[in-house]
C-alpha cells in the first residue's frame, strides 16, 4: 500500500501524500511533574507502530519550560536522547530566564490519552496538536496544529512567495539548495522554521521549531475545511519555541533573544557596492571605479567575483588577468580613495590545487567518508593516502569541501585567509562575500564521474588556459559502497540514531532539486568531530562557513566589525553576517518579490543586513527596470548591483536615466545613513526591526496585512515604489494617520485607503516622512561615507496627528567591534519646543545645523549661520537642549511645507 503511495509522490512542488493516510497510535503521557516554571512527563506509544517512514520511538519525553513571560519552551525528543539534536556549537540554546506559569503570557494545557497539547494566550488558542496524532519516527517527524480561519501567517524561509503564506495546499520545504531564478514555491538558500501568525486586534506570535533536518510545512484544510499547519521533517526532535507578543515588533525582538541579536556593521558598508560576474581582467575593474567617479555616482565599494582567481580556485589569483601587483594596486588605489574591496571566496576546493587544497588534505579539514581513504566516483583509482571522500563539481572543476564540524578547520580557514588576504603581501580585501555554500555541486547525485561531469559541462571555463593543467585525478574502486554509520553507545549524545537510510529516506520532502544529495553533498557523510551526519546538518553548511569566515576576518583586522555577505543561513545567521537574496533574474516579478523577501530577513528572521542583486542577475535588464532597481535598492541595507556573466552590462552609469535614479537615490540614502546606522544599531542592541512591513507599524489595520509592495524604512519612513513595468503611478496604500512627502514636506493625510501617486518618472520613488518623528540627516551627501561623516545634521521634524515628534540618533566612530566614544541623543518636539537629550560622550563635535518644521502654516523661513547650530562638543557629560519653536523662531530653524 505505503509503496504504491510512494510512486504518486512527485518530486516537486504539488501536494505530497503525507502521513495522514495511515493511522498511527499516537503517543500516552504519564508521570507528568510539574513546578512554578516547568512541565515534564513521559510520553510512551499508545498503541501498534505503524512505521510509515521509519520505525515509531516507543518512549518519548516532553519538556516545557516558562523560560521569560512571553516565551515558551515545548520539547519532544526521545529518551535515551540518540536522535540528533541542533549542535549547541552552532546554536547555542537561549538562557532559560526566570518566567513562571503564574505570570506567564502563555499558557500550555494537554491532553493525556492521546496526547497532545495547546498554547494559549489568554483565552485564545494559539497553537492546537490535537488536529492529528504525533508520530516521532526515526526519519520522520509529524504534527499538525489547528489554525483560525484565514490566518495571516509569514516567515518559513527562504522563499519567493508573496509575504503573506498561502493558506491552502501550500507547501514550505527547508533543504538548502543552489537556486538559480530563485523560483517561487521551491525551497531556497536557507532555512529559517520560524513562522508569525498575526491576528490582528488580539495580537501577533511566532513559533520557532529549532530543527535543521529536511522538512515540509503544509498549510492546508481539511475535507470539512478546518485549517491547518502541519510538520513533516525528515529528523531531529521537536523544539519549540512559542513568542508571545503581542505585537509584530516585540515578536521580533522575543525571537532575537532566542536565535541572537544581529550584529552591528561598520558604516561604510551601508555605502553602494557594485559587483558583477565576468569582469575580465584587473583593468576592466578599475575601469568600472574609475567610470563611476566620472559619473559622479558614488562608489563605495567595488567587488570582484570569482573571475580573479586562477581557473576559479580559491585562494588563487589568476596570474595573467588578476596579477598579484596589478591586484595591490588597484586596492591601495581604492583605499586612497576611502574606498573598499570585497571578493567572493567558495567553499570548495579544486582537487586540482597544490596549496589551499593539498594543505586541507594534509590537516585532514576536508570532508572524508569514516574509514578514511576512499571516495566515491567509479571511474577514480584510490591514490595513496588520499583522503578525500566527498568530491562534487563545483566553479573550479572537481572539488572538496571543508568539514566545518572539524575542530581543526577554523585555523585552517584562518591560516588561509590571512596568507591570502595579507595586508602587507596578498588581498587586503575590507570585507567578504561566500557563495555555493548550500553547499552547491553542479554534479547531480550519485555524481559517480565527477571529472566527466566537469569536463562537459566546463568547469572551470576553458580560455584563456593560464597554465597546463592536466589534472590527475583521484578515484575509487568498482565496488565502493559507503560505509553506515557505526554503531556504539549514543545514547545522550544527540548525534543521531543509527542504521538510517541517509540517501533515500521514506519520505521524501518536496526538495525542488528531488532527492536530498542532488546537487549538494552526500548525505550520508559523516562529518569530523562529534559524528554528525550530513543528513541532519545539511542546512547547517553555509551558517558554520559564515562563522568560520568572520572569525578569520576577524583575525586580520581583529579590531573592526567584519562585513560577510553569505548566499546560505540558518536561523541565527544574522549575528554574525548579511545575506543577500542569490541569483535573481532581471524580472519586474522578481523585483518585486525582493520586497517582500528583505523585509521578512530583516524583521522576521533578524538577517537586518539584507539586499537582492539591483537590477537582476540573471538574464538581461533594462534601462526602465534598472533605474527603478536602482532607488528601490537605495531602500534595502544591503545596496549592490551585481549580475552575471553573459549578461549585459548594468552598471549605474550605463543610461543617463539610470545614472539619475541613482544618484537621486543614493544621495537620500546617503543623507539617511545616520538614520539607517541608528536604528540599524538599535535592533543589534534590542532586536527592534529597522526594515518593516507595513502591518508592523499597523498591527490593526487589516489593508496592511498583505503588503507587500511598500515598507517602511525605520519607523519614520514609508518608500512606496512604482512596482509595474510602463507605469509612472502607483497606488500606495495610506493608513489612517499623518504622513509628509519627503521631496515637498506636504502633508498628506491618510485615510486607510489607497491613494493614486503619480507622475512618478523613472528617476523617482516615492517617499514619506511618517508623522510622530524626527529624521536626522547629514546636510548634505558625500561621494564617500567617510567625506559623508564630516558633514553636519538636520533635523527634520514631523509632528503626528497630535503633533508631537520623537527621534533620536546614534554615532559611533563607524567600525570599531568596541566602541570607546558614542553619541545617543533623543529629540522630543511637544508643544512647540524641540527638546534634546542625550549622552555626549564623543570625542568629534557634531554640529546639529538646523530643523526644519514640517506641515507649519504661515511660518517664515528663518536663516541658518554657523554661530547659530547647536554643538555637541562635550564630552562625557549630559547635555538638554531645548528650542523654542513658538517664542524664538529661532535662526538656525527652517520652516518648510506649509499648505
Ligand atoms: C553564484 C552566485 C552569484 C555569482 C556566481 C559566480 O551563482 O550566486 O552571485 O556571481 O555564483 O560566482
Amino acid at each position: 500500500m505505503l509503496g504504491s503511495l510512494l510512486l504518486l509522490v512527485p518530486l516537486v512542488g504539488a501536494a505530497i501524500i503525507g502521513p495522514r493516510d495511515v493511522q498511527c497510535p499516537g503517543y500516552r503521557a504519564s508521570n507528568v511533574k510539574e513546578s512554578e516554571n516547568s512541565l515534564t512527563a513521559d510520553l510512551s506509544l499508545a498503541g501498534k507502530a505503524c512505521n510509515t517512514y521509519g520505525s515509531d520511538l516507543q518512549n518519548l519525553k516532553l519538556l516545557v519550560e516558562y523560560q521569560t513571560d512571553e516565551r515558551l519552551h515545548v520539547m519532544i525528543h526521545d529518551k535515551d536522547e540518540e536522535v540528533y539534536q541542533v549542535p549547541e556549537s552552532v546554536f547555542p540554546r537561549p538562557e532559560n530566564k526566570d518566567g513562571a506559569k503564574k505570570s506567564s503570557a502563555l499558557k500550555f494545557e494537554y491532553k493525556k490519552n492521546p496526547f497532545s497539547f495547546k498554547i494559549k494566550r489568554g483565552d485564545e488558542v494559539l497553537f492546537d496538536t490535537s488536529a492529528s496524532d504525533l508520530i516521532f519516527q526515526s526519519q520522520y517527524l509529524g504534527l499538525r496544529t489547528w489554525l483560525p480561519e484565514d490566518p495571516y501567517l509569514y516567515g518559513m524561509g527562504e522563499h519567493t512567495d508573496p509575504m503573506r503564506l498561502e493558506t491552502e495546499n501550500y507547501t514550505r520545504t527547508t533543504w538548502n539548495r543552489d537556486s538559480y531564478g530563485i523560483p517561487s514555491h521551491s525551497n531556497l538558500y536557507g532555512d529559517h522554521p520560524v513562522y508569525y501568525d498575526h491576528r490582528g486586534e488580539s495580537g501577533t506570535h511566532a513559533v520557532f521549531l529549532l530543527n535543521s533536518n529536511g522538512m515540509d510545512v503544509k498549510i492546508n484544510k481539511t475535507d470539512d475545511g478546518k485549517q491547518y499547519l502541519e510538520y513533516n521533517i525528515l529528523g531531529g526532535v521537536f523544539d519549540f519555541y512559542f513568542l508571545a507578543g503581542p505585537t509584530p515588533k516585540e515578536v521580533s525582538a522575543q525571537y532575537a533573544e532566542i536565535v541572537g541579536l544581529p550584529a552591528m556593521m561598520s558604516y561604510w558598508t551601508f555605502g553602494f557596492h557594485q559587483c558583477r560576474y565576468g569582469y575580465q581582467d584587473v583593468f576592466n575593474v578599475a575601469e568600472v571605479v574609475y567610470n563611476y567617479s566620472q559619473a559622479n555616482i558614488p562608489l563605495e565599494t567595488m567587488w570582484t567575483d570569482i573571475d580573479y582567481m586562477d581557473r576559479r580556485k580559491i585562494f588563487t589569483l589568476d596570474p595573467k588577468r588578476f596579477p598579484l601587483d596589478k591586484m595591490r594596486q588597484l586596492v591601495d588605489y581604492l583605499h586612497d580613495h576611502d574606498q573598499k574591496y570585497i571578493v567572493m571566496v567558495d567553499p570548495a576546493l579544486s582537487v586540482s590545487d597544490n596549496g589551499a587544497f593539498n594543505r586541507g588534505k594534509e590537516q585532514g579539514t576536508l570532508m572524508q567518508h569514516p574509514n578514511g581513504d576512499l571516495y566515491k566516483g567509479k571511474s577514480h583509482t584510490p591514490k595513496e593516502g588520499y583522503k578525500l571522500t566527498n568530491i562534487g563539481v563545483v566553479w573550479p572543476g572537481v572539488a572538496a569541501f571543508p568539514d566545518w564540524f572539524n575542530p581543526k578547520t577554523q585555523d585552517y580557514w584562518n591560516n588561509e585567509f590571512s596568507a591570502f588576504f595579507n595586508a602587507n603581501k596578498g588581498v587586503n580585501i575590507d570585507g567578504l562575500w561566500i557563495d555555493m555554500n548550500e553547499a552547491s555541486n553542479f554534479c547531480p547525485y550519485p555524481c559517480e564521474d565527477p571529472a566527466k561531469f566537469a569536463k562537459a559541462n566546463g568547469n572551470p571555463p576553458t580560455p584563456p588556459p593560464v597554465r597546463e593543467n592536466p589534472r590527475p585525478l583521484p578515484g575509487f574502486p568498482e565496488d565502493f559502497q559507503p560505509p553506515k554509520q557505526k554503531r556504539g553507545d549514543r545514547k545522550g549524545k544527540k548525534l543521531g540514531l543509527p542504521d538510517r537510510d541517509l540517501i533515500n529516506p521514506k519520505y521524501k520532502i518536496a526538495n525542488y532539486a528531488g532527492s536530498i544529495s542532488n546537487k549538494t553533498i552526500d548525505t550520508d557523510l559523516i562529518h569530523a568531530g562529534e559524528g554528525y551526519a550530513e543528513y541532519d546538518t545539511h542546512n547547517l553548511y553555509g551558517t558554520m562557513m559564515s562563522t568560520a569566515s568572520r572569525n578569520a576576518m576577524e583575525k586580520r583586522r581583529p579590531k573592526v566589525r567584519p562585513l560577510v555577505i553569505t548566499r546560505s543561513t540558518f536561523a541565527g545567521a544574522g549575528t554574525g553576517v548579511g545575506h543577500w537574496l542569490g541569483d535573481n533574474l532581471s524580472q519586474w516579478n522578481q523585483y518585486r518579490i525582493s520586497i517582500a523577501q528583505m523585509l521578512v530577513f530583516a524583521s522576521m528572521f533578524q538577517v537586518p543586513m539584507i539586499g537582492s542583486d539591483v537590477c537582476g542577475f540573471g538574464g538581461n535588464t533594462t534601462e526602465e527596470l534598472c533605474a527603478r532597481w536602482a532607488s528601490l535598492g537605495a531602500f534595502n541595507t544591503f545596496y549592490r548591483n551585481h549580475n552575471e556573466l553573459g549578461s549585459i552590462s548594468q552598471e549605474f552609469y550605463r543610461w543617463d536615466k539610470v545614472a539619475d535614479s541613482a544618484k537621486k537615490a543614493i544621495d537620500i540614502r546617503y543623507r539617511l545613513l545616520d538614520y539607517t546606522y541608528t536604528y540599524f544599531h538599535r535592533q543589534t542592541q534590542r532586536g527592534e526591526p529597522f526594515l518593516m512591513p507595513m502591518f508592523y507599524l499597523y498591527p490593526k489595520d487589516k489593508n496592511t496585512f498583505s503588503n507587500d509592495l511598500q515598507f517602511f524604512y525605520g519607523d519614520g519612513l514609508l518608500v512606496s515604489p512604482v512596482t509595474e513595468e510602463g507605469k509612472t503611478s502607483v497606488d500606495a496604500y495610506f493608513p489612517n494617520d499623518i504622513f509628509y512627502d519627503w521631496y515637498t514636506g506636504r502633508p498628506v493625510r491618510g485615510e486607510g485607503k489607497n491613494k493614486t501617486l503619480s507622475n512618478i518618472d523613472i528617476t523617482h520613488i516615492p517617499l514619506h516622512i511618517r508623522g510622530g518623528n524626527i529624521i536626522p540627516l547629514r546636510t548634505s551627501s558625500a561621494m564617500t561615507t567617510t567625506e559623508l561623516r564630516k558633514k553636519g545634521f538636520e533635523l527634520i521634524i514631523a509632528p503626528g496627528l497630535d503633533g508631537t515628534a520623537t527621534g533620536s540618533l546614534y554615532v559611533d566612530d563607524g567600525d570599531s567591534l568596541e566602541q570607546k566614544y558614542t553619541l545617543q541623543v533623543n529629540f522630543e518636539f511637544k508643544d512647540s519646543t524641540l527638546r534634546i537629550d542625550g549622552e555626549f560622550n564623543f570625542g568629534e563635535p557634531i554640529m546639529l545645523e538646523k530643523a526644519t518644521l514640517l506641515g507649519q502654516k504661515d511660518m517664515e523661513t528663518g536663516k541658518r549661520g554657523a554661530d547659530d547650530a547647536v554643538r555637541f562638543v562635550r564630552k562625557g557629560e549630559k547635555m538638554v537642549k531645548e528650542v523654542n519653536f513658538a517664542l524664538e523662531k529661532p535662526a538656525s530653524i527652517q520652516f518648510r511645507g506649509a499648505n
